[in-house]
This record gives C-alpha cells, structure tokens and sequence, in this order.
C-alpha cells in the first residue's frame, strides 16, 4: 500500500519504518526542514536503540523516502499517518493546532480518496472535529474526495520503540466505515499473520480514549507504588518486595510497579493531565488523576528533602545528578525527573554536575549552567552527594567503593532503588532510597 507518515518525531519516524518493513510503500514529512536533510543523509534525530538498523534497511529497499511539502505525501496515498505533536497548553489540555493542520491540507490535497489516521494521542472526540474541518475545507476547496477518519493509537515506549512497534501487545483501531477498516487491517495484515498479535477493532472515540486511559492506568500504578513507599519509609518496609509480592498475583502483574523519583516523559504527564482535562470538559472530575500528579510531583520535592535534611543548605554544594533522561534508552529530557530536580538545584545556588551516555547534548541545550560528564565518577568527583535520577546500566554498575572514593563525602540518594541499601549503610554511607532501608533524616 501506500501510506503517507506526517510528522517524524518518536512515533512518526518508528512508525514509518515498520510500516516499511511490512513490505508498504511509506513516504514521509515533517514540518522542520533540518530533520528532513538530516534524515536525507540517513542521520536520525533522536537515540533509539536499533531505529538506525531498520531505517537503513528500507531506504535501501526504497520503500521509505521523506518530502518537502506535506502535500507531496498525500499524492496517491492511500492511508495518511498524523503522527504530529500534541504538546500541553497550560490549562492542561493539549495543542491540536498541529492535527487540525493536518486535517486542513488533507483536504486540499488529496488525490484520491484517504483514510486519515490520527495516530498522535488526542483525546476522545478529536476525530469528530478532524471530520467537520475537512467538511469544511472540502467544501471551500470543492473537492469531493472521500476521507474516512480513523484513529489508530501508538503504544510504544522510548528505547524500546522499535521492537514494540514491529512486536506490539496489541493493535487498536478505531474506524467508522468499512473501507478504513479494511485499509487498517491490510496495513497491519503482515504483523497480525506473522506475530498473530490481538487486534482490537471498535469505533473511533473508544479507541482514542483506550489510549488515554492506558497511559493514565500505567501513571496511576507507578503514583500508587510511589503512595505505597511513602508508607514503608515510616514503618520501615520495602516497597520493592511489596511490589513482589503484589505482581504474583496475577490479577494485578509485576509491570509498573517501581517506586522511585517519579515518572517523566513525553507521554505520561501530558497524558494524564489532558485525560483529566477531557474529563472535566465533559463534567467529570477525575479527582484519581489529580492525586497521580501530586504524588508525582511529590517524589521529586522528596528527594530535594533528602539532600537537604544531608547537606542542610543547598546553596553552594556540589551535587551530582546520575543520569538525565527521563529513562534508560533514551535520550529525551522531557519532563524529566532529573531535569526538573537540576533545576530546583541551580535555582537554590548548588553546583550540578550531570552524567548522562547519550542526553548531554540535549541538556546542554536546556540546562547550559550544569557541568556536563560521560563518565559517572567523574561526576561524582568531589561532589557533596549524588542522586541516582536514572536507572542506566552504567549507573547500576557502579561499584560502592569507587562512589566513595570519589564523592567529597558518602552521601547517596538512590532515586530509583538500584543499589543494596544494606550494603551501602553497613558501609557508613548516608544512603537513602525510595521506600526502602534508608539511614535514619538528621
Ligand atoms: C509510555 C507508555 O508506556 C507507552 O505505551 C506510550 O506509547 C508512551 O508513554 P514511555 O514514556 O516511552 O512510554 O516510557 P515508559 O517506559 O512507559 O516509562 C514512563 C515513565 O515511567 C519513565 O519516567 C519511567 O522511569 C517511569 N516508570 C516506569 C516508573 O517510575 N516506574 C515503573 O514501574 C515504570
């Protein structure tokens, strides 16, 4: 078939090169001209493991090539892709400026008759609005194409996001007309024969809200877990075994469970915030949802406590910060725990020292006055504490007695429960993790 793949971003550009792989022909655009050259030259514009492999193999096969102009995609196209951005306005909701763009040059350009998937989450009902502008549109421009809506959710996670997208759990898809159904089952036809995955057909609205209250549902288990440990800190349990304990059951699952300095994202905070907002649209409040924040928020406000119930004044002390992306894989600082605990550093007059493998660019654009290093311990060298922000396999591996050879003093606040706490204590570190042994506040 082919598919056009608007918008190159985490979704788009993965998107785009399973779609290829299928054995579809795939064209794709972007709205920033830099990326289109940079991927002309083959350069990817963000670290995904294994994303460099695949994208490689179907420009070589010629089935994956980008253009200029978004309406060179839709010539002949038959199913078009919206994988734009959807960032956060500040009354919670999201920006759909970037879709309804969308929507608006599909029917001006068109060659043919479309299916338009939204693919970027959107809340419930945006189909609806994307089916009156292209009403609209058409109707100014005369054109008497037929463009079906259809909503096909992405569920793939950063660093992960080529093996979930060409292996997923499940394919949900939403259409109102036989023939976008078709078109979706034969764009998927080739994963669903091959990996025999689920396919969750249904309508349109259902499956943008299956979207959102997945991410909401895993943001909610991590806020529960995060709940949980605040508890084990004041009656000396372990949440980590808690969160054992709890995932045997097979009604509840071991996955998203781990208690820590909170979730970050492109995904999970804007999601939950614009469910929420969704909610409160159509006259409900989800209060749950408002508690998933605070709690949230809260981890990182704990972890400041910590250092400062260490170092008492925060001003003028050296802090080294293990790890800047929001998780391991990736280098994406958005909404980052890490990121937003630096900051609430510099702001208090400390000294941020961050490590990171593959985000340092990245932060160097966003946070220019914390010093920048690729090896943890050089980090670590002479820092008054360290936080442990990001779970890397460089950072798990750190071996305790080089941590305290080269921070100024033993101070260790464990953000994301990968050490032993018995160990680092019986050691004489000031070690704290997240509902877990820790030593006694001052
Ligand atoms: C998420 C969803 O998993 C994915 O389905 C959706 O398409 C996009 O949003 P992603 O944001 O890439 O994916 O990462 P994910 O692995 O889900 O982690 C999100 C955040 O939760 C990270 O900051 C991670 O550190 C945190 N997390 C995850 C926890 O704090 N505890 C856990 O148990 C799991």
């Amino acid at each position: 078939m082919k598919l056009s793949v608007i918008g190159l971003g985490h979704v788009g550009l993965v998107t785009a090169a399973a779609f290829a792989r299928w054995g579809h022909e795939v064209v794709g655009y972007d709205i920033d001209p830099s990326r289109l050259e940079h991927l002309r030259k083959g350069e990817l514009p963000y670290y995904e493991p294994g994303l460099q492999g695949l994208f490689d193999e179907v420009v070589e096969a010629g089935r994956f090539s980008v253009v200029d102009e978004l309406w060179e995609t839709l010539v002949g196209t038959e199913v078009a892709f919206v994988c734009v951005g959807t960032p956060p306005l500040p009354g919670g909701g999201p920006d759909l400026s970037y879709v309804e763009q969308v929507g608006s040059a599909v029917a001006e350009h068109a060659t043919g008759d479309v299916v338009l998937v939204e693919k970027s989450t959107v809340p419930a009902n945006t189909g609806r609005r994307l089916e009156h502008v292209i009403a609209r549109e058409q109707q100014r421009y005369g054109s008497t194409r037929r463009i079906d809506v259809a909503s096909n959710p992405e569920f793939l996670r950063e660093g992960n996001a080529v093996e979930d997208t060409l292996h997923p759990d499940r394919i949900v898809y939403g259409t109102s007309s036989d023939r976008a159904r078709d078109a979706l089952r034969e764009v998927y036809r080739v994963v669903v024969e091959e990996d025999g995955c689920p396919v969750v057909e249904t309508e349109v609205a259902t499956a943008e809200l299956i979207k959102h209250a997945s991410n909401a549902f895993l943001a909610t288990r991590i806020s529960f877990m995060n709940a949980v440990a605040r508890i084990c800190d004041r009656v000396g349990a372990d949440v980590d075994v808690i969160a054992y304990g709890m995932g045997l059951d097979n009604r509840i699952g071991p996955a998203f469970l781990r208690a820590g300095i909170g979730y970050g994202g492109s995904c999970f905070p804007k999601d939950v915030d614009a469910f929420a907002h969704l909610a409160r649209e159509v006259g409900y409040e989800f209060d749950l949802l408002e508690s998933v924040r605070a709690i949230n928020t809260g981890q990182r406000d704990l972890v400041l406590r910590k250092l400062e119930s260490e170092l008492w004044h925060l001003s003028g002390k050296s802090i080294a910060i293990l790890g800047a992306a929001f998780k391991p894989g990736t280098d994406d600082l958005r909404e980052s725990p890490a990121i937003a605990l630096a900051e609430q550093l510099l702001e208090r007059g400390a000294a941020v020292r961050i490590y990171d493998p593959v985000a340092l660019n990245e932060v160097a654009k966003i946070l220019p006055g914390a010093a920048r290093f690729d090896d943890p311990l050089e980090a670590c060298s002479g820092a008054h504490a360290a936080v442990v922000a990001t779970e890397w396999s460089e950072v798990r591996e750190l071996r305790l007695e080089d941590l305290r050879e080269h921070l100024a003093h033993p101070v260790l606040i464990d953000g994301r429960n990968v050490f032993d706490p018995d160990a680092f204590i019986e050691a004489g570190f000031r070690y704290h993790s997240i509902g877990r042994r820790s030593v006694p506040a001052i």
